[in-house]
């Protein structure tokens, strides 16, 4: 929880407009994270408007080109997106998008799954229900910030279990074996109480009641801004919808920026986000009464 002082030295900025404009009025360089779910292709034609999948790469390039250019060299770029189904197979157009944004001059640096614990049920002759989509991490560098130790997880079950029963190979530190040069020492981990994460984030969807058919559950950007960003950095949602990428930056502390492209949506993240600061105000002045109360 931050002071009321440090709140208000945060920027939590929405407009409206083509983000491929929108973006021309920043300088390189601004920001540290541009985490985003786009319109998907041709999902959802009736509410904003669905890019056909053919077109999909052609339309995004030139807006990846401004995403890349206002992210400092540190930065990251994740990319919440998932393929539909046309006519029984699975569209290639994200496949295709990926190699495109590597011609771009991205670093594709890693895939991260985020497993919707509470998928809807289903029944479909060819496939399961959906319970994933994926988040793309692009990074302009190799070297990038990461704040690994932001996002550790509880050692849980897998401590009592696998530690019970350490072999030789984990006593002894051994090189992969596919020969990737990393290798592993499970016992090091063995007084440890919290562990590096996978790249599975297992997050229910929450929608709640916002006016908003696409929205994502705030612990999904808020996952990614901890990790990839410090308190008072820049983020970016340039596809920003309800405004939950800001919502989730403003309450971590962090500075943001959020476009969308339709009235209605910058509108409804304007009030997401003024909802938010309230409840932030809120709560500081709760905490700053409590703390002179008992430094009495
Ligand atoms: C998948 S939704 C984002 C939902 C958001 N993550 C949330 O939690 O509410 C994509 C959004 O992109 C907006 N959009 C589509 N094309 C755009 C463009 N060229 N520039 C800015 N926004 C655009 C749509 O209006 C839609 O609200």
């Amino acid at each position: 929880m931050y002071k009321r002082s440090q709140m208000a030295a945060l920027k939590t900025d929405i407009f409206h407009g083509d983000c491929l404009d929108v973006l021309k009025k920043f300088p390189d360089g601004k920001f540290d994270l541009v985490f985003t779910s786009p319109p998907y292709a041709d999902r959802r034609k009736h509410t904003y408007g669905g890019v056909k999948p053919e077109e999909y790469v052609e339309w995004f390039l030139p807006r990846a080109a401004e995403f890349r250019r206002v992210l400092k060299s540190s930065g990251s770029f994740v990319l919440n997106i998932k393929e539909k189904v046309e006519d029984g197979e699975r569209h290639t157009f994200v496949l295709e998008l990926i190699l495109a944004l590597r011609k771009q001059g991205w670093l594709w640096t890693e895939e991260y799954i985020w497993h919707k614990k509470n998928c809807h049920p289903g029944k479909w002759p060819n496939r399961f229900r959906d319970a994933w989509e994926r988040c793309l991490h692009f990074t302009r560098e190799k070297h990038f910030k990461m704040n690994q130790e932001a996002v550790m997880v509880p050692m849980g079950d897998w401590k009592e279990k696998r530690l019970r029963s350490l072999g030789t190979n984990d006593i002894v530190r051994f090189q992969s074996r596919v020969g990737s040069g990393f290798g592993k020492n499970i016992a090091n981990w063995k007084d440890r109480e919290r562990a590096y994460p996978s790249n599975v984030l297992h997050l229910a969807t929450e929608c709640g009641n916002k006016d908003h058919s696409a929205a994502f559950p705030k612990s999904l950007p808020e996952w990614f801004i901890k990790l990839f960003t410090d308190a008072g950095d820049w983020v970016l949602d340039p596809f920003v919808g309800s405004g939950t990428t800001c919502v989730a930056a403003q309450e971590l502390g962090r500075n943001s920026i959020g476009i969308d492209i339709k009235r209605e949506f910058s509108e409804l993240a304007e009030n997401e986000v003024e909802s938010a600061t309230m409840a932030l105000m809120e709560r500081a002045t709760k905490t700053n009464g409590y703390h002179k109360k008992n430094k009495r």
